[in-house]
C-alpha cells in the first residue's frame, strides 16, 4: 500500500473530529458526538459517501449555525477533510467512519434536516442494485432519520443512477421537489447545487458528462 495512504490511516485515528464505529458495539444514538450539548439546537446535515469531505466542509462553512456530518467507510479519505476542518478552525463539521447501511444505529429518529448524496457509486450491475444509495432499504433509513419535510439532495453524473432514483422514490411513495438532468446547462442554482464543485464533479465535467440533481422528501 502507498506510504501516503498508510500515514492517513494512522493519523485519522487521532483526529478529534472523527468518530469510528465498532461493529456490534453501537451505543445509544444520543451518546455520539453530534448530540453533544455544544451542538444543541443546531440543524443537522448528513453527507453520505463524503469521500474527502469537500461538500461537508463547504456546507459547514456556508452554514455556521448548522452541524454537518460527513460519512464514509474509507478512513484515509475522511482524513483529508477532517484535517482541513481542523486547519480552518471549522467546528461545525464532524466525520464518521461507518458503512451507510448502518446509519440508523447512530442517529436519533427524525433528527436530521438534510441528507446529501454526492456522486454515489452507481453500482451499474443488476446484482448490486440493492447497494445503490437510493434503493428502498436506504430510503427507509432516510425516512426514519429525517425531520418531517426534510430533504434528500442527490448530485450524480450517472444517468442510470439518476433515473433509478426517480423511479425508486416514486415507488417508495416519496415526492420529488426539484430535478434537473443538467445543472450546468441551466441558470438554476436551486438549493445551492452549483455552490460546491468537488474534484469528482470537475473530473466528470472534464470528461464531457452532465451533472444531474434531484431533491426529494420522504415524509
Ligand atoms: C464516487 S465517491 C464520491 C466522493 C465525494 N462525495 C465527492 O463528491 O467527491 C463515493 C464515496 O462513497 C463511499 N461509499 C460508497 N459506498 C459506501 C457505503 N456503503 N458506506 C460508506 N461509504 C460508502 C466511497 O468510499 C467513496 O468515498
Amino acid at each position: 500500500m502507498a506510504k501516503n495512504k498508510l500515514h492517513k490511516y494512522e493519523r485519522v485515528q487521532h483526529l478529534p473530529n472523527v468518530t469510528f464505529s465498532v461493529l456490534g458495539e453501537s451505543g445509544l444514538p444520543s451518546t455520539y458526538p453530534w448530540y453533544d450539548k455544544c451542538y444543541n439546537g443546531m440543524e443537522k446535515i448528513l453527507e453520505l459517501g463524503c469521500g474527502k469531505g469537500e461538500y461537508s466542509l463547504a456546507l459547514a462553512t456556508a452554514n455556521p449555525s448548522k452541524l454537518c456530518v460527513g460519512i464514509d467507510f474509507k478512513s484515509h479519505r475522511i482524513c483529508v477533510g477532517a484535517e482541513k476542518a481542523i486547519a480552518k478552525g471549522l467546528e461545525n463539521v464532524l466525520f464518521f467512519c461507518v458503512r451507510i447501511e448502518r446509519i440508523k444505529e447512530f442517529f436519533e429518529e427524525h433528527s436530521i434536516h438534510e441528507i446529501w448524496l454526492t456522486f454515489p457509486d452507481p453500482h451499474p450491475k443488476n446484482r448490486t442494485i440493492k447497494s445503490r444509495l437510493s434503493a428502498s432499504s436506504f430510503l427507509d433509513a432516510y425516512a426514519h432519520l429525517l425531520i418531517p419535510g426534510g430533504i434528500v439532495h442527490l448530485k450524480t453524473d450517472s444517468e442510470l443512477f439518476y433515473n433509478f432514483t426517480l423511479e425508486s422514490v416514486q415507488q417508495w411513495g416519496g415526492r420529488v421537489v426539484s430535478k434537473s438532468d443538467n445543472i450546468h446547462g441551466t441558470d438554476c442554482n436551486r438549493y445551492g447545487t452549483l455552490d460546491v464543485i468537488s474534484t469528482f464533479e470537475n473530473t466528470a465535467l472534464s470528461k464531457g458528462l452532465t451533472i444531474k440533481y434531484l431533491a426529494f422528501t420522504l415524509n
